[in-house]
């Protein structure tokens, strides 16, 4: 391979690592993932030009070196240990240069592409694939690959990995592609994400990516609290192993023992808790809505006010809850979202649900169907959509929405940033539906996040 490191990369800077490993019980393996604390120059948007960007990417690479080999004997300590030493994987991201030639009418003037790359060495330590990254996030210092990686490396121990990196997670090429192509299981997934609340922090969106495609995902984000970057985990299609860091500048290795085939609690189980559910009764669907709605309708008092308000960047269009239960509807072009819900208790918290049907445009452009029960930052109508880390009051909820795409992703995110698993989640007809009842804390977003990637 041509490529030669000119350094770590990702916004600029990003040093994450992964290994993986076989387990000695059949059927599982072991996965690392390690949040790395990074050194970034400490004004990003001052670096203007790609000349000062690699030269900051040189000085990096000396520290990312030692912070590598630090963090590769710690992690192959933990490893041996458990006498694994002999099959650990190495997914590494950083920058790499390649030489182009002046007659491709791409090529930077200083004859080198410079890619945002993640390399991966066998556990004979030779490098068997590279991935270069596909949907740069402003990366002024690197190139989009002249044709799209669809990478996958093949281990021993649990077949097939994907691998993919920061913002490509967002869109169809080559993530969404790459999955389906080659029916994966598995994908690693290095990353240097700004948390988003209330649907794109990082260990939010990580979870919702895992339960959609139902894979497992090794998902390595850096540790920069100060610029809102933390949040890995690894994730399977029922359990989540996370670290979120706010308050330090540690980082933090993850190990967990997962099964090679994630499992999801098969449908036909969650169907029949469904119908059992005594909130069943409460879904508009479609053949029964009028004679429902209209029931519903003749108990309440009156329709709650309908508002719009900026969350992420777009335009929703929100509705409060206002009562201990209820249902309630709102929508947005093509994009209805109803919301049965029943308050535990009711806190003096302002909870709303949102619709977005549209094409984002704020620092990327793409389609997101969203339908988002939120916790609002205040009483304040206007505070919905704010980003919020604490709440109290807990909700037993059936959210769905009647999307115009199949990729929907589950968000379900609760007080502190910590992370629930929704009690039921599948399509019934035309309406994507997620379901959750006995929550143990507060509610912060419960989202049903689609990507309409064909309206791009
Ligand atoms: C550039 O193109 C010329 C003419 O096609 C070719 O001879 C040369 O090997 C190319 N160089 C690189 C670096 O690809
Ligand atoms: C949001 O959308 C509504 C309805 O389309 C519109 O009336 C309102 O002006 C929009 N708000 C902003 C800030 O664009
Ligand atoms: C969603 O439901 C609304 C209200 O019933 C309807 O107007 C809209 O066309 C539906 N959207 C799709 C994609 O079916």
């Amino acid at each position: 391979m041509a490529d030669i490191p000119v350094g770590s990369c990702c916004m600029l800077v990003l040093v994450c690592f992964q290994v993986l490993s076989a387990d000695v019980h059949r059927g599982h393996y072991i996965a690392a993932v390690y949040e790395h604390h990074v050194i970034l120059n400490p004004n990003p948007a001052a670096i203007t030009s790609r000349r000062s960007a690699l030269q900051l990417m040189n000085r990096n690479l000396d520290i990312y070196e030692e912070q590598v080999i630090a963090a590769v004997k710690q992690v192959l300590h933990r490893l041996s240990c458990m006498a694994l030493k002999n099959q650990v994987f190495l997914v590494v991201n950083l920058g790499t240069k390649q030489p182009c030639n002046h007659s491709d009418r791409r090529c930077p003037p200083d004859g080198r592409y410079h890619f945002n790359t993640n390399v991966v060495f066998s556990d004979s330590g030779t490098l068997i694939a590279r991935y270069r990254k596909q949907n740069l996030y402003f990366e002024r210092a690197f190139d989009t690959p002249p044709e799209v990686d669809y990478t996958v490396f093949n281990t021993p121990f649990a077949g097939k990995f994907g691998v993919f990196t920061c913002f490509d997670i967002l869109f169809y090429e080559p993530t969404v592609k790459l999955i389906k192509e080659h029916n994966l299981k598995q994908a690693v997934y290095p990353t240097a994400w700004m948390n988003q609340l209330p649907l794109l922090s990082a260990v939010e969106f990580q979870q919702a990516f895992a339960v959609a495609f139902n894979i497992n995902l090794l998902a390595a984000n850096i540790h920069r609290p100060d610029l809102g970057m933390t949040g890995s985990g690894i994730y399977t299609a029922s359990e989540s192993f996370i670290y979120y860091n706010m308050e330090d500048d540690k980082g933090k290795l993850i190990v967990a023992k997962i099964p090679i085939t994630p499992r999801r609690e098969t449908n036909s189980n969650m169907q029949t808790s469904f119908s059992n559910s005594p909130m069943d009764h409460q879904i508009c669907r479609k053949e029964d809505q009028e004679a429902h709605c209209e029931k519903a309708e003749t108990g309440a008092q009156e329709a709650p006010p309908i508002f719009h308000g900026e969350m992420m960047y777009d335009n929703f269009t929100f509705m409060p809850i206002m009562e201990a239960e209820g249902e309630i509807q709102v929508c947005s072009n093509t994009l209805c979202c109803s919301l049965s819900y029943q308050r535990l208790f009711v806190s003096k918290e302002l909870y709303a649900l949102g619709v977005f049907d549209g094409l984002h445009t704020v620092h990327g452009t793409y389609y997101v169907q969203a339908c988002a029960l939120v916790k609002c930052g205040t009483l304040d109508y206007t505070s919905c959509g704010q980003e919020v880390t604490k709440a109290t009051e807990r909700i037993d909820f059936q959210l769905q929405g009647n999307f115009s795409t199949a990729f929907v992703f589950p968000l379900l995110l609760k007080s502190g940033i910590t992370l629930d698993f929704a009690d039921y989640l599948g399509w019934e007809k035309n309406h994507y539906v997620m379901q959750k009842k006995g929550a143990s804390s507060g509610l912060i977003t419960a989202g049903l996040y689609g990507r309409w990637y064909e309206k791009d």
